[in-house]
């Protein structure tokens, strides 16, 4: 049987059938590169769905690429700063690309991040990339007015990932237009259940536009054609995402009735805390995949993506189960 994947924060349901289908026709296509005039297609539709000029509109196979590409770009003569936690592969490229790499902690008991911390750490030429929910407390870590400051200072160029920004509806989209030194990183992928085809994009303010579209960039067909379809599909798109943002919060509550320790959260996941020995294990024995955050965090951090109704039941009970196991009911805790 298939394990249930609550590990990559995919939304559970495959894309609608208009959504398949046109996948189909870019098949149909595969000895050819993408048409340009399809990219063009795409770069419009994003910028009306983002309320931004489609000219700055960067398309990239999954927004991590065009981190990753970002990173390796403007990290010269630059001091990246980053949070920790955060969204490993960028910190990963971050740490390939420069020796001046700062992160700073997001902290117990809510993972704030210290305004005045960050200030500090931007002098002189920064690169500064905020996940923003940052994943994987699933927190905003910051408003767009306080981005607005930040990008106020000369000599610090800003990347703030938004890969989760359906889930927050928090967003800084609109300023790129007027701040040449922020970039905002989306995706398809997420909310438009389209991990699989891989199509990320950037909103791009003037530095970060120069460099960025120097490439052009060819999506792969198959992709390219279920992303079209799928901006035809947004009323269904809401509705999931308010359907696992109600499911979020059904979940949310049955752990704390459990007494278990979860975190607020702004994105399709939850940071949970648990004191289970081996629980990432114990689960995927039972066919359940969450994740481990104990390379980035303390011991006993887990992640867990919200799926169908069903599957967070499966979850929880799962997981209710192990507790008992180990003498960790709520009367215990209490
Ligand atoms: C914070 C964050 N940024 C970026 C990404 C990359 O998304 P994708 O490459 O699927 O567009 C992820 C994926 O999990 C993420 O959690």
């Amino acid at each position: 049987m298939e394990p249930l994947r609550l590990h990559l924060n995919e939304l559970p349901w495959p894309p609608p059938k208009e959504v398949l289908d046109a996948a189909r026709k870019g098949l149909e296509k595969l000895n050819r590169y993408s048409d340009e005039k399809k990219l063009q297609e795409l770069m419009f539709k994003l910028g009306d769905y983002t309320g931004i000029a489609s000219e700055r509109i960067i398309l990239s196979p999954g927004s991590d690429i065009l981190l990753r590409e970002a990173v390796h770009l403007f990290t010269q003569q630059r001091k990246v700063v980053t949070l920790c936690p955060s969204f490993l592969p960028t910190v990963t490229s971050a740490r390939q690309t420069t020796n001046q790499l700062t992160r700073l902690r997001l902290s117990l008991p809510d993972f704030r991040l210290n305004m005045d911390l960050l200030k500090s750490e931007l002098e002189g030429p920064c690169l500064l990339i905020l996940d923003n929910p940052n994943n994987p407390t699933g927190k905003i870590v910051i408003s767009p007015d306080e981005v607005k400051t930040l990008l106020e200072k000369e000599d610090v160029l800003l990347i703030v990932d938004e890969a989760y920004y359906e889930f927050s509806g928090i967003t800084c989209a609109n300023l790129v237009e007027k701040y040449p030194n922020l970039l905002v990183t989306r995706t398809m992928d997420k909310v438009f259940s389209l991990a699989g085809a891989r199509i990320g994009f950037g909103l791009a303010g003037d530095v970060f536009l120069k460099k960025l579209s120097d490439f052009f960039i060819y999506l792969p067909q198959i992709a390219l054609y279920a992303c079209l379809a799928a901006l035809d599909k947004k009323e269904l798109m809401k509705e999931r995402v308010n359907f696992i943002i109600e499911e979020r919060k059904r979940l949310v509550e049955k752990l704390l009735t459990e007494g278990v320790e979860v975190y607020d959260t702004s994105a399709n996941f939850i940071l949970i805390n648990s004191p289970i020995p081996e629980v990432v294990e114990e689960l995927k024995k039972e066919g359940i995949l969450i994740t481990d955050l104990s390379h980035q965090m303390p011991q006993g951090f887990i992640r867990i993506t919200i799926g169908k109704a069903e599957e967070n039941n499966q979850f929880f009970n799962k997981f209710q189960k192990l507790r008992n196991r180990f003498g960790l009911t709520k009367k215990y805790d209490e």
